[in-house]
């Protein structure tokens, strides 16, 4: 089974095609993009010891050279940057050429930065290998690397040409790796979507063994992201809703050293279910919405709360103050994406800070 969720931003706009076995028809998808027959595919050693022969058996006659960077977060740098770049240009990779993604959200996000500057920017093809990536970081067109000042500081907005999400290579992921996608997921039916969530109570312990299911979760993430990123392609508005659960998160990431202490999408699970109880003291939201959010939290087997993570974490005053540093700062004031119920996310500034440390101390 595929489906297709289509993006519609004008001359920006594509495809997600989402399904089993799209590795396998990658040559016929990609071939109408392309001015002649090459790719120029750049991946992680893990990613393509698990993906590349598929992928290349997909393309078929179409010559597809790969650059094999380093996995984790590290290369998502100014070096990584140089070495992707400096690798399409010795390729001879041109202005009409298509560069290929193949990878989770560290890759896609690296690589499309890098299409995004070469030659004042080249087409590019999104082929996720993560549920995180899948569901979210694929589409939407953010592109970035980091600095020493922070994540995803410099970047730049540059939409793919196609993005292919195979759930069949969601198989090959850790049990850990597929939960921390999961919590990119459960955002969508907490932020919009309270039937999702509905259908997700219901069906997402057999995710990870049910490729339809699985099928059906992500199409339905990448619709509710490509709605809002139609609405508001550049975050002037609705598309922050996407960042529920991340003030704490990126608090939290920034706190564990961006190790594997916590994992992204682990973080986005307890910020969910933090920007929750927040929403509760402050009286937007049911008492009930919280404890649901934790009940389906938990049965998924995921962390909820700060005393999750293991090892020491800094203060809940240090913690609030590195959600100052977080990107949805404006003006000085810190912006939180919270909830008058499950499904109904709204922005506000308006959090006292007493609040947020309460429900930190709380959650320790
Ligand atoms: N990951 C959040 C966004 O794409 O806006």
């Amino acid at each position: 089974m595929t489906e297709t969720v289509h993006v519609p931003l004008g001359d920006r706009a594509y495809d997600v095609h989402v399904g089993q076995g799209l590795m396998g028809q990658a040559g016929m998808l990609i071939q109408p993009f392309l001015r002649r027959p090459k790719v120029f595919v750049v991946t992680e050693r893990r990613v393509a010891g698990l993906h590349l022969d598929r992928l290349r058996d997909g393309l078929g006659k179409i010559d597809a050279p790969a650059l094999l960077l380093e996995p984790g977060e590290a290369i998502k740098g100014w070096a990584g940057l140089t070495q992707t770049v400096e690798w399409l240009l010795d390729q001879k990779c041109e202005r009409g050429d298509i560069v290929i993604a193949l990878g989770g959200g560290v890759i896609g996000d690296l690589v499309g930065f890098a299409a995004a500057i070469l030659r004042r920017g080249v087409r590019f093809v999104q082929v996720p290998t993560s549920l995180l990536a899948q569901v979210d970081s694929s589409v939407g067109g953010k592109t970035a690397i980091n600095t020493r000042h922070g994540k995803n500081l410099v970047g730049a907005f540059h939409q793919p040409v196609l993005v292919l999400a195979d759930v069949d290579v969601l198989d090959t992921l850790t049990p850990r790796d597929f939960r921390a996608g999961y919590g990119e997921v459960v955002k969508y039916g907490l932020l919009g979507d309270a039937e999702f969530f509905v259908w997700l109570e219901e069906n997402a312990v057999r995710l990870s063994d049910d490729p339809v299911l699985r099928t059906q979760a992500v199409r339905h993430s990448v619709q509710m992201k490509a709605d809002i990123v139609e609405r508001d392609e550049t975050e002037q508005g609705d598309r922050a809703l996407l960042n529920l659960g991340h003030t704490f998160c990126h608090a939290l990431e920034a706190a564990t050293g961006y190790s594997d202490r916590l994992l992204h999408g682990e973080g986005v699970a307890i910020g969910c279910a933090l920007a929750f109880e927040l929403s509760s003291r402050l009286g937007l939201c049911s008492q009930e919405d919280p404890s649901r959010v934790r009940a389906h939290l938990q049965a998924m087997g995921m962390s909820r709360d700060l005393s999750d993570i293991p090892g020491d974490l800094p203060s809940a005053e240090a913690l609030l103050g590195l959600m100052g540093q977080d990107k949805k700062v404006v003006d000085g004031t810190l912006r939180f994406i919270l909830a008058r119920g499950i499904g109904e996310a709204f922005v506000t500034a308006d959090v006292p800070a007493g609040e947020v440390l309460g429900v930190l101390r709380a959650s320790a």
